[in-house]
């Protein structure tokens, strides 16, 4: 006794405070319990990046009553998708109509987000009890079974559940899929990189283009593809910034360094970027600063949980960019410990609060690992090599990704469609 009594003791311990370990700290508040989240940094430079969130993932944040956290942080409607071919010609306009879906494509600063987020989760006028955030606190792994969490000044705390929410290069996920045949799973090079730039609207010259093919202050999304190259970029912040993805080949597929992002000189993404229309590169050429990332994915996992640890956001499912889905995909996650942990308490014993951690991965395991693969599909050369054929499909596969209404729900409909699947099998028989 005396000496368990030295551990800190919590409900929950979060390991890693991005957006899927600050959403899971608000989905999980609740009187009286008592949520930790451990971040290794020091938290004061997430990277500047525009993030969208989905019709979905946005109706769940709506449901958690952030808007007094949001409103200010300007987010934008993202009102249409535009291709645009490598000639800076449109190929098509897809208007996001997503009241079908119940809620807007939202798109914000990555950082406003974030902060947002992180108010939430720490505030006293949100229900519940209020998360604490300890910075500076890198986890360098755990126990799963008793719910020890080891930190790397060598203390340790303990928690009725353990959230890993720290991100692609997870601590926590060594240890859940130890001894299964994931072990040793890694963040994978996909091929591709992407040279990321945010620009202020206001700094930029006027652009020679027609104002029907392109619009800075427009609220949507424009991709213009080349045959392996492809510009994704769109306004945000209720229009005062402008964001580009800029994905090429990676020209260091097997590059062993640790360093994921590189700076990079503005020269090398105007001579990467060459064949695409003159004025998107003078938006490039007001760049600040230029980095390149080196994108990299993990393959689904055996699974996500082991005793009272679970897995969340892209320490379970990493995913490319290429469906703008990373974000959404771990609100959805957050969401799930809401719906499946709301009985769980200091009380409840290993084996139940392992049984709802499996609930958990049973409902969004397949949609998660999905929305995985078709983000890798997305990735493939979007037009023909000589550029007259634009080869992506954008409308493929937004009715899925969008049509979700919580885990819950999923879970019912998976089972339906089992029940289907067995019902017809037996009636063959
Ligand atoms: C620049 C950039 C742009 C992106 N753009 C998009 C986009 O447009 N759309 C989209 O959907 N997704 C995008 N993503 C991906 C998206 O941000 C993530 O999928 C999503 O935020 C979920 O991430 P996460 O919280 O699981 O992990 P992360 O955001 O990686 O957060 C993990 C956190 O854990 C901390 N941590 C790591 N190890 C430890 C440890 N051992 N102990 C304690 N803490 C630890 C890290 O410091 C970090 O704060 C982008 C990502 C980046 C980096
Ligand atoms: C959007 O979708 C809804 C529901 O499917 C439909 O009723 C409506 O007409 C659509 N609106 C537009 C502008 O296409
Ligand atoms: C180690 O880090 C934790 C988390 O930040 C902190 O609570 C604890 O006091 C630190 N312990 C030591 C011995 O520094
Ligand atoms: C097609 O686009 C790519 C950019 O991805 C460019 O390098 C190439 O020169 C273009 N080819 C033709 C025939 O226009
Ligand atoms: C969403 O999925 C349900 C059940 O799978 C289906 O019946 C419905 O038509 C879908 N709705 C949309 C808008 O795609
Ligand atoms: C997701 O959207 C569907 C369709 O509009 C809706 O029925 C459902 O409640 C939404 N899910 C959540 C968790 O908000």
């Amino acid at each position: 006794m005396a000496i368990r009594s030295e551990v800190e003791q919590w409900d929950v311990v979060i390991v890693g405070a991005g957006i899927a370990g600050l959403a899971a700290a608000i989905a999980l508040r609740k009187d009286g319990r008592s949520i930790l989240v451990l971040e290794k940094s020091s938290m004061n430079k997430e990277v500047g990046a525009l993030i969208s969130l989905q019709p979905n993932a946005s109706k769940i944040v709506d449901g958690w009553n952030m808007q007094p956290f949001l409103a200010e942080k300007k987010p934008m409607v993202d009102e249409a998708f535009r291709l645009l071919n490598v000639e800076g010609k449109l190929q098509v306009e897809m208007k996001l109509n997503t009241s079908q879906f119940g809620a807007d494509r939202m798109l914000y600063h990555r950082q406003d987000l974030h902060d947002a987020l992180r108010q939430a989760a720490t505030s006293e006028n949100m229900p519940g009890s209020p998360a604490v955030i300890r910075t500076s606190s890198g986890a360098t792994g755990c126990d799963c079974e008793s719910g020890t969490v080891y930190l790397s000044n060598g203390s340790s705390v303990q928690g009725s559940i353990i959230v890993g929410a720290d991100g692609i290069r997870s601590a926590i996920r060594d240890e859940v899929i130890k001894g299964t045949t994931s072990e040793g799973s890694k963040a994978i090079p996909t091929g591709l990189s992407a040279y990321r730039i945010l620009v202020e609207i206001d700094k930029l010259p006027k652009l020679d283009v027609p104002e029907d093919v392109f619009d800075l202050k427009r609220s949507a999304t424009t991709m213009i593809v080349g045959h392996d190259k492809r510009v994704i970029m769109g306004p945000g912040r209720g229009g005062e910034m402008f964001g580009l993805v800029c994905l090429v080949p990676d020209p260091n597929p097997n590059g062993e360094g640790t360093s994921w992002n590189n700076p990079a000189p503005l020269g090398e993404v105007l001579e990467a970027f060459k064949a695409f229309p003159t004025w998107v590169r003078e938006i490039m050429s007001q760049a600040p600063d230029v980095a390149l990332w080196q994108l990299r994915d993990i393959d689904p996992l055996t699974t996500w949980t082991k005793g009272r640890a679970i897995l969340i956001g892209d320490a379970a499912h990493a995913m490319l960019p290429t469906q703008g889905q990373g974000a959404s995909q771990s609100i959805e996650d957050a969401e799930a410990l809401q719906a499946f942990l709301s009985g769980i308490d200091s009380k409840s014993s290993s084996e139940e609060v392992h049984a709802q951690l499996q609930a958990i991965v049973s409902a969004r395991y397949e949609r998660a690992s999905l929305i995985q693969a078709y983000s890798r599909l997305q990735a493939k050369p979007a037009a023909s090599k000589d550029n007259k054929t634009v080869q992506l499909n954008p409308q493929e596969f937004m009715e899925y990704n969008c049509n979700y209404s919580g885990a819950k729900d999923w879970a019912k409909r998976q089972r339906e469609a089992e029940e289907m699947a067995y019902k017809q099998t037996a009636a063959r028989a």
